[in-house]
């Protein structure tokens, strides 16, 4: 019988790793590479194995992916911002056996899941951003699942989330689950770029984002999960928030009620609402 041990959504901004470079920028996001840290040494505390990481930089069009590869390694440079992220080397070992159960058990709840073992098949970075942080040592197995999925229903990414638990329990070891994606994801316009990569783009989007955090913290998921649809589409979610609707899926979706632990405070980053915070299991 598998355990899952530690679940919590997470940012992954480009920002970190500027974090970590001299120049202006140094030290800009401390707080957020600090809780990844956290909630790295909590995952070992806990005897966690596998990660398994909703990547929200990773866009699929039609069905739900897996990436189970055997071995990732690299060399990452963001095609998307590659003034944020250049030259990031990783390495990691995967979990192709627990990718596999994932997609089986999710075809099982009639969800068009694959597994993939494809050695070209690469990471995106809201998978290596976090392993960087919290998985230097290559002391867990990686995961990494497809959470911008560009045409499909948040109900379906929810049994996606159910059919990962499935799987944990049916997995012999410990899993954590890390909802790697934003809250609000406004990005900021490039013409005021400069100058407000610590700013939100808009007001309406920092107040909703308090006014969920504050939901979390509360355990209230009944109301949370009744606007998500409405909050993904009105506040931009990041990869239309099918990493907050598998991460709940996983937690049992509006019966979940358990006050969330934030790590890292709500902070803003290029525009967007970003947070790490620990959903007790
Ligand atoms: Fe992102």
């Amino acid at each position: 019988m598998g355990k899952l041990a530690l679940a919590a959504k997470i940012t992954h901004v480009p920002s970190m790793y500027l974090s970590e470079l001299p120049g202006p920028n140094n030290g800009c996001r401390k707080a957020a590479i600090d809780g990844h840290k956290e909630i790295g040494r909590r995952c070992r505390e806990l005897g966690v194995d596998t990660i398994v990481v909703f990547d929200t930089h990773w866009l699929v069009n039609s069905a739900y992916h897996i990436n189970c590869g055997e071995w990732f390694e690299g060399i990452y440079t963001s095609n998307e911002l590659p003034h944020f992220i250049k030259d990031l080397r990783f390495a990691y070992p995967g979990n192709p056996q627990l990718g596999r159960r994932i997609a089986e058990f999710a075809v099982e709840r009639g969800v068009r899941a694959q597994a993939h073992n494809i050695p070209s098949l690469e990471l995106e970075y809201g998978t290596l951003v976090p392993m960087r942080y919290m998985n230097e040592d290559q002391h867990f197995k990686v995961i990494s699942i497809a959470a911008w999925c560009n045409a499909h229903e948040l109900e379906d990414s929810k049994r996606f989330g159910e059919a990962v638990k499935d799987a944990i329990d049916a997995y012999d070891g410990t899993v954590a689950v890390l909802a790697s994606g934003s809250l609000s994801h406004t990005f900021i316009p490039d013409r005021i770029a400069l100058g407000n990569m610590n700013n939100y783009t808009r007001e309406f989007d920092r107040q909703v984002d308090m006014h969920v955090v504050e939901l979390w913290q509360q355990g209230r998921f009944k109301e949370f999960c009744a606007m998500l649809p409405d909050y993904a589409s009105c506040c931009n979610g990041e990869g239309k928030m099918h990493d907050t609707a598998m991460l709940l899926g996983l937690l049992g979706w509006d019966s979940y009620d358990q006050p969330v632990e934030i790590i890292t405070d709500l902070f803003p980053s290029s525009g967007t609402g970003q947070i790490n915070a620990v959903f007790p299991v």
